[in-house]
């Protein structure tokens, strides 16, 4: 819980003293001290941020240590589903159900409730759907799909970690999908792997040349030991941290030590060296992107064979995707003198549309219009269940109906319509994977 408090007194730490003794604030508290109507010289605007990083900290990690108490490698709980949900995840109808759980020797008691977990799921797609998995043969490369708009705030990492959680909990393909996160703000990481370590890899430390291999150890092993499991059987996160955000000044100085050096820089090969270690292991890989255009977001668009750009149904981000068209466009032209083939798919993504709302709706057909073949046949919708997941670092798709502690036909709906979604991409993966192959 925030604290805010008003002062117009000047000096900020003394009285800091004073309001936690008087309010006897413990830990469970924090206080955000509001200066208003003084001016405050650099040492106390420095103690005002000083203060203000501390207490968004500890405030951060009360939340994060609520929600890394589950039972899943990442900290988080397994999805659980009652016998509707199981039988809608898996397509069997109630008899077909108990027959296939006693056949596998599935333990669906929860007192006198039906209950099983993803991994429960998973086991009886597999019996069921054995042939499935087949999908991407040895002709074919993984999906790589970056999620890009230079705009901040569009949904980039909501549609990131929606679809990819969505791939494996919505399709019966068991798609094997990996998240990169690499937006060093970190918040897919957070999603995906909440429980992060100091011991942890990260892509930065790939990147960047931060570690040592053991005796015989291969980068190739490294990275893929640096793509950890989630509370979603089939998906796992390579993820970020903030200081990896250094990367970007070690890739400006590696570019002026070759160009000095008479030689041609190739700002990609980081990135792509990680990718080549790890894409054998995965049907589909999904890049979540910073709301810059630096060296993390030109690697991603090149190592990429796929886009997706979401957008916010509003006027002024029309305009800027415009303008982010325009920059991709001479962005694209120094990518494919660098050797990219091009892409498989672009889709602009109408995100967060609220379909109540004449203005959005309009906006997100004119966006859809002008994109042409260029997009999903849906939008991806506003929903308060979206919100009220995203306060618990989960997707639409981490919790079933049965589990959810809001409206739970608010999640049904936009689970349902999210579903068209990811049906739609995983058509056009089926359809990049069959083109392939001719
Ligand atoms: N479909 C949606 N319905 C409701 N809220 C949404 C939806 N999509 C995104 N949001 C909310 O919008 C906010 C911004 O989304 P998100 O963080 O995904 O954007 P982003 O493009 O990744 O931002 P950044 O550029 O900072 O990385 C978040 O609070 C998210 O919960
Ligand atoms: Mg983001």
């Amino acid at each position: 819980m925030f604290l805010v408090l008003e002062l117009h007194q000047k000096n900020i730490a003394n009285h800091y003293a004073m309001v936690e003794t008087i309010c006897n604030i413990n830990t469970k508290h924090s206080v955000i001290f509001i200066a208003t109507g003084c001016h405050m010289n650099s040492e106390e605007t420095l103690a005002v941020f000083e203060r203000l990083a501390e207490d968004s900290q500890k405030s951060l990690k009360v939340d994060r240590n609520k929600i890394t108490v589950g039972d899943a490698p990442n900290g988080k709980y397994f999805r659980t589903y009652n016998q509707r949900e199981a039988c809608d995840a898996t397509e069997l109808n109630h008899r077909q159900m108990i027959k296939t759980i006693d056949d596998l020797s599935i333990d669906s008691t929860d007192g006198r409730k039906f209950c099983i977990d993803i991994n429960d799921v998973e086991k009886i797609r597999e019996h069921l759907f054995v042939d499935e998995r087949l999908v991407r043969t040895t002709f074919n490369k993984a999906i790589i799909v970056a999620i890009s708009n230079l705009k901040g705030g569009t949904g980039k990492t909501t549609v990131t970690t929606t679809f990819s959680t969505g791939l494996c909990t919505e399709t019966q393909k068991r798609y094997r999908v990996l998240v990169i996160d690499l937006d060093p703000q970190g918040t897919a990481s957070m999603y995906l792997k909440p429980n992060i370590s100091d011991d942890d890899f990260t892509v930065g430390d790939l990147l960047i040349g931060n570690y040592a291999l053991d005796e015989g150890e291969t980068f190739e092993e490294l990275a893929k030991a640096t793509c950890y499991p989630t509370n979603t059987p089939d998906l796992h996160v390579m993820p970020i941290r903030p200081s990896d955000r250094n990367y970007e000044v070690v890739s400006k100085k590696k570019q002026n030590n070759e160009e000095e050096k008479g030689r041609e820089f190739i700002v990609y090969e980081d990135l792509k060296k990680i990718i080549d270690a790890v894409s054998d292991d995965f049907d589909v890989i999904m890049l979540d992107t910073p709301p810059n255009f630096g060296a993390l977001t030109i690697s991603a668009h090149y190592v990429a064979n796929s886009l997706i750009v979401p957008v916010l149904p509003s006027q002024n981000d029309r305009d800027s995707t415009s303008k982010y068209f325009d920059f991709l466009t001479e962005a694209y032209k120094v990518i494919q003198l660098l050797g990219h083939k091009g892409y498989d798919s672009v889709n602009v993504l109408p995100t967060a549309v609220d379909i109540h709302s004449n203005a959005q709706t309009s906006i997100a057909s004119k966006v859809r219009i002008a994109s042409s073949n260029n997009c999903f046949s849906v939008d991806f919708l506003e929903s308060e269940a979206i919100k009220n997941c995203a306060e618990k670092q989960n997707t639409i798709f981490d919790q079933s109906a049965s589990e959810y502690d809001a409206t739970r036909s608010s999640l049904k709906s936009i689970q349902n319509s999210t579903r068209t979604l990811i049906f739609a991409l995983e058509a056009q993966i089926q359809q990049i994977w069959r083109e392939e192959l001719k």
